[in-house]
């Protein structure tokens, strides 16, 4: 079960200042499962580790199965909360190299859609020569430029391939219930589709078939990932600081209000980037608005020691931490005896890399609170599909309380809208004068 250390915060918050919090917290937390907060028509999300029927598992679980069986490449098209969830499940838990000798039976994912790069376009068309692929392609509105172009491209090259009946059998849909283009492509064209529920916005669907279906193609086990959401649930379900989700949204609301206004979410994981990718759109998205929010930045460690660690130590004093720490596997590397010793490393001959991993981050905290840089510390256990779930489920109670604690509606993006309407006007887009 996940826990949160705020032992290294108190340097910057007091135990009076963070339990002024709980009447707020507690509140937040309210209005969420009584769906009585702004946005509250976006809510679909609380229901998700356990409102997926088992027929929609199945024919999930039968896509993917099919994907992996008839495809050396399978293609995830789509931006911001219809692709980041998937990929940084994928990627925790399968590494950042995970497509390194894929193919059919458990093909390579890449991910399109996601920018306006014509070189990633070259890359991947050259990367498809001679290969089987199929694509997914997600989007709720069905409308978003960069994955409509990708996917009309990728189709073309499908029915190139394959000809237009039997590509029509390489593509999944996964979008709203009724609503949007590709909705009415997906019913005229015949493609396989799944549903994105019309009360659950893009970056609260990675439990949902948009995150789900990449990952059973991944060969994640995906009932073990709802499950962990759904013990997630449970266990966050305390009213009081008990809660883990609590005490997050507590200690980041206390330390935004005593001006430490931008968190680093730090792993030593190098699986866990993406992951840290995903948090950043749901927590920047949710919360940076009407003037407020937490700046959320993702960091990897100890990678990021070497170049934001200055900063991180030594800088104007807005920042504070929050260090994700999983378990080591069971195979460990244990450090050798070198007779000549010219690296000067045989102190730590006999040594798991674990303890060298354990040893840097207490360093680090060491450091950083020294410093005057709160750190807060979430301990996941083991790295498994029930502990990806259950952090899923963590981060998204956690937003949504800490945004209602802002004052802000989690759950629109107003700003997203100004950089699409001046380049829909320039690119001459019909009605966007
Ligand atoms: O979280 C969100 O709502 C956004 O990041 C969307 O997911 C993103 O803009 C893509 O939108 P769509 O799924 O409509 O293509």
């Amino acid at each position: 079960m996940i826990s949160v250390d705020i032992s290294n915060v108190w340097g910057a918050i007091s135990l009076p200042e963070l339990l002024m919090t709980e009447q707020e917290v507690f509140a937040a937390h309210m209005a969420l499962t009584d769906r009585s907060g702004e946005g509250s028509d976006y809510l679909g999300w609380l229901d998700l580790p356990t409102s997926r029927a088992t027929w929609e598992i199945q024919r999930i679980q039968a896509a993917a199965k099919t994907i992996r069986e008839t495809s050396d490449v399978f293609i995830v098209v789509g931006i911001g909360g219809s692709y980041l969830g998937p990929r940084a499940a994928i990627e925790l838990l399968q590494g950042p190299n995970r497509n390194l000798g894929k193919g059919k039976g458990d093909p390579m994912i890449l991910y399109m859609g996601n920018s306006l790069s014509t070189r990633q376009w070259n890359e991947t068309q050259a990367l498809l020569e001679g290969k089987d692929f199929s694509l997914c392609v997600i989007s709720k509105s069905g409308t978003t430029t960069e994955p409509a172009i990708a996917f009309r491209s990728l189709k073309w090259l499908l029915e190139r391939k394959y000809g237009t009946d039997a590509a029509k059998k390489r593509i999944w849909a996964i979008t709203d219930k009724t609503r949007g283009a590709l909705r009415q492509m997906a019913a005229l064209e015949g493609w396989e589709s799944f549903q994105i529920p019309s009360d659950v916005g893009g970056r609260f669907s990675v439990l949902s078939p948009v995150g789900l279906l990449p990952m059973a193609v991944a060969g994640i086990d995906i009932m073990e990932v709802l499950s962990g959401a759904l013990e997630g649930k449970e266990n966050t379900n305390l009213r009081s600081f008990e809660n883990p989700v609590w005490l997050y949204a507590g200690v980041r609301n206390a330390l935004y209000r005593k001006g430490k206004s931008v968190e680093v979410l730090e792993s030593f994981e190098p699986g866990f980037a993406m992951m840290g990718r995903w948090w950043q759109q749901l927590f920047g998205e949710s919360e940076g608005k009407d003037g407020k929010g937490l700046f959320p930045v993702p960091a990897e460690l100890t990678a990021d020691l070497h170049s934001l660690g200055q900063f991180i130590q030594d800088g104007p004093g807005i920042l504070f931490e929050t260090m994700l720490r999983f378990e080591p596997p069971q195979d460990g590397l244990t450090i050798g005896q070198d007779p000549r010793n010219l690296d000067g490393l045989n102190y730590l001959a006999g040594k798991e890399l674990s303890f060298v991993e354990d040893m840097a981050c207490l360093g680090t905290v060491q450091a950083h609170t020294d410093g005057g840089v709160p750190v807060l510390t979430i301990e996941c256990g083991q790295l498994n599909e029930r502990m990806l779930g259950e952090l899923f489920w963590f981060f998204e109670l956690s937003c949504g309380i800490s945004a209602y604690m802002l004052g802000v509606n989690p759950f629109n993006q107003p700003g997203v809208e100004a950089y699409k309407r001046n380049m829909f006007r320039l690119l001459g887009k019909p009605g966007c004068d």
